[in-house]
């Protein structure tokens, strides 16, 4: 069985061995859950580190089968969609822990909120998904808060004192600062998407807007719609298209307009960190950094880093 030569590369760098083990295994899981469902699989879509593909069942019934490595973001996301369930998120059919596997219901059209050409609409329509997981924090759950990704963020700036990658020491250390003052003074606690942006909110029947893949986090809402100004951005006019951005999503779902900012800078910070990481080195979210600064400073008067002072 042949896959997709960008999957391979990305389930190696990221799993090392057991990634290497289970591309051994995957093609008997993809035959057991044929087996198993009595369905079909189908080509899967365009894969990052999960098997995922659209399949249809004895009955005609179309349906998507996503495969993960069953370790804790395979868990964290069943809980997550679990605890979603009916809010705007896709419908769980049914799953297997042991081997990793979640049945999805397919949504159709299908396509994602990338597709959709004017960024003001796909604004409003992001906001109404995130209206609709709008969810208070679990009390016993195995999703992490904010603090463990502020933990990830010290754990770079610990371990590189002169810097990383194109990020200053002076830039990592005042993220970090920020993001632990965030953490602190969080008022209202709320269940998370986690990887909220374009490519993970499908269009469904009757115009609905569904998320899809939640990694599941507990944090502030400001955080999390973070992901998504980091994506889709044009080449020029950066700094204006994310005003708008951020203008259309504080009206439409009442957000602290000063947090959202320092969240914004903080994430941009980690998320190059992952980038620096990862494979490919991701300019635009490095460019985002001082676009956050930019706008504290426009709607503020101070730099800000004076947050933290
Ligand atoms: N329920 C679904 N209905 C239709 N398409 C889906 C569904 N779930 C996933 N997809 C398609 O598969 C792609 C990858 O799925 P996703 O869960 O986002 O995987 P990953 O965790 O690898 O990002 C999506 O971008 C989408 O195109
Ligand atoms: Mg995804």
């Amino acid at each position: 069985m042949k896959f997709q030569k960008q999957f391979v590369q990305s389930v190696r760098l990221y799993f090392k061995e057991e990634g290497e083990a289970w591309l051994q295994e995957l093609p008997g899981i993809i035959h057991y859950c044929e087996q198993k469902w009595s369905m079909k699989m189908e080509k899967p879509y365009r894969l990052s580190i999960n098997y995922v593909a659209p399949a249809k069942l004895r009955n005609g019934k179309e349906i998507v089968v996503k495969i993960c490595i069953p370790g804790a973001d395979f868990l964290n996301e069943l809980e997550s969609l679990r605890l979603f369930k009916n809010q705007g998120i896709v419908n769980v059919l049914d799953y297997e822990i042991e081997k990793g596997i979640i049945i999805l219901e397919k949504l159709a059209p299908g396509y994602t909120l990338a597709e959709i050409e004017d960024d003001e609409t796909a604004c409003y329509l992001a906001a109404q998904v995130v209206r609709r997981l709008s969810f208070p924090a679990p009390r016993n759950t195995r999703i992490q808060t904010t603090r463990a990704r502020e933990e990830v963020l010290r754990d770079t700036v610990n371990r590189n004192e002169k810097g990383y990658g194109p990020l200053s020491q002076h830039v990592l250390v005042n993220a970090l600062s920020i993001f632990a003052k965030l953490n602190k003074t969080i008022a209202q606690y709320k269940l998370l998407h986690g990887d909220f942006h374009h490519y993970n909110v499908l269009a469904s029947e009757q115009g609905n807007w569904v998320a899809i893949d939640p990694k599941g986090l507990i944090g502030e809402v400001e955080y999390d719609l973070i992901q998504f100004l980091l994506n889709r951005l044009p080449d020029k006019g950066v700094y204006e298209v994310t005003k708008k951005r951020i203008e259309i999503l504080t009206n439409e779902l009442n957000l602290n307009l000063e947090r959202f900012f320092l969240w914004g800078y903080c994430h941009a910070v980690l998320a190059t960190v992952w980038t620096v990481e990862g494979m490919s080195y991701n300019s635009c979210f490095y460019r985002m950094i001082s676009i956050f600064e930019r706008l504290y400073f426009e709607y503020y008067g101070i730099e800000i880093g004076c947050y933290v002072d």
